[in-house]
């Protein structure tokens, strides 16, 4: 099947879907895509840089405006159906999919828009669990719909910033701007470098020819992945606060922190708060290097921006974890590789690696062996196919968006 085909056998199964459901109309698509972060990690939140790639896997959601004063979803890959009422809530339970769409009804209600009934029927191609970003997908493709179905003036900005608080507060993880931003403004050709002091991003080039981007995914998530996310943050700010003690003038996050100047007031801060100040700091500047190293088609110096990125991740913001250490270092013990590192928020998900296209074959076969025999797991692999942000509007007859 080709991709063109693939498009149009996913739309006319959540028409037909839609359709026995809620009965026969118009329809409009809202979609948004996973995402991989290349490099700068656990920087978002202290107005960074982050350098993310939108992935060829996306949500579709297709829905219709009601009447109705409620939100009706149906979730094709779950086999569920909710309906929440718009006007007053209540929120589903602790790790529904449907806090998701009722957190960001609230939000946006909260600002003062008014909200039309929806019915929905979402189904979604981006691997959850892995790192990947499926609940901002899922969240930006939410918002699409409703403020399209409502007649909302929801310029993007504010859509990332109302999904990144429906996140904190309905899902309990006080996540950076990255993946909304991303999910909104991908694309297909590469990167996005994202200013997160400002929402501000611009494209970057993809790797080098015949350099390839590959997920490693180590099968693991911890349980208390979200708490020690929380932790991190907070860190940070109790840093920053240290920091801002010492009356460093216009101090408003670690993004303007240098490392002279953390080197100099080392000894006031605690050992734990310095190594993660450290990170944070250290991880800005590979940023604007991998950006360097991917305009001049420079693999092998990327490769060792992943290194270290890695290496920053384990020993000073400590968010790796063994079975994703024992993937990075097998994948740098194979010919052809240039570098890997933990991806994401961390505590298990996925590696990305940077290696010749060539090796692939070589990197799947020894990494798999690797690490069944260190760890007794299965590895799953997806090549890295960078893919569009997210849209809304008709679906044509071919599934083109319009
Ligand atoms: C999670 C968060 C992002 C970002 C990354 C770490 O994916 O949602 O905002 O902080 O972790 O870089």
């Amino acid at each position: 099947m080709t991709d063109r085909e693939a498009r149009q056998a996913r739309a006319a199964r959540l028409r037909r879907v839609h359709a026995e459901r809620f009965g026969p109309g118009p329809l409009r698509f809202a979609r948004a895509p996973g995402r991989v972060n290349l490099i700068g990690e656990h920087t978002d939140y202290q107005l960074g840089y982050v350098l993310p790639i939108a992935l060829d896997r996306d949500i579709w959601i297709a829905f219709r405006a009601s009447e109705s004063a409620l939100a009706r979803a149906v979730s094709l890959d779950l086999g569920e159906e909710v309906a929440l009422d718009l006007k007053v809530g209540p929120a589903g339970p602790p790790g529904h999919w449907s806090r998701y769409l009722h957190g960001l009804a609230a939000v946006l209600r909260g600002v003062g828009h008014e909200l039309r009934g929806i019915d929905a029927v979402v189904q979604g191609e981006v691997p959850t669990g892995a790192g990947l970003s499926s609940s901002a997908a899922l969240l930006v493709a939410w918002g699409l719909a409703l403020a399209d179905a409502g007649g909302l003036a929801l310029e993007p900005a504010e859509l990332a910033h109302a999904a990144r608080l429906a996140e904190h507060r309905y899902a309990g993880v006080r996540s950076g701007p990255m993946d909304f931003v991303v999910a909104l403004h991908g694309r297909p050709e590469g990167p996005i470098l994202i200013d997160c002091a400002d929402g501000s991003f611009r494209p970057v080039p993809g790797p080098p020819v015949g350099a390839v981007l590959l997920l490693t995914w180590s099968g693991v998530k911890h349980e208390l992945a979200a708490t020690a996310y929380n932790e991190r943050v907070a860190q940070c700010e109790a840093a920053l606060r240290a920091l801002g003690a010492l009356e460093l003038p216009g101090l408003r996050a670690l993004r303007s922190v240098d490392e002279g100047l953390l080197e100099g007031v080392r000894s006031e801060l605690e050992p734990v708060l310095y190594r993660r100040a450290r990170h944070v700091v250290r991880e800005n500047v590979r940023v604007l290097a991998a950006v360097s190293a991917l305009e001049a088609g420079d693999a092998a110096w990327l490769g060792r921006l992943l290194r270290e990125s890695h290496e920053s991740l384990r020993d000073d913001y400590e968010v790796s974890c063994a079975e994703i250490d024992t993937l990075v270092e097998l994948a740098c013990g194979v010919d052809g590789v240039f570098g890997s590192r933990i991806t994401g928020g961390g505590f298990g998900g996925a590696t990305v690696t940077l290696l010749e296209r060539d090796a692939v074959e070589r990197f799947r076969e020894q990494v798999a062996a690797g690490y069944r025999a260190a760890r007794g797991r299965e590895a799953t692999f997806l090549e890295v196919v960078a893919g569009a942000g997210a849209s809304v509007g008709e679906l044509t007859g071919s599934a083109r968006w319009c």
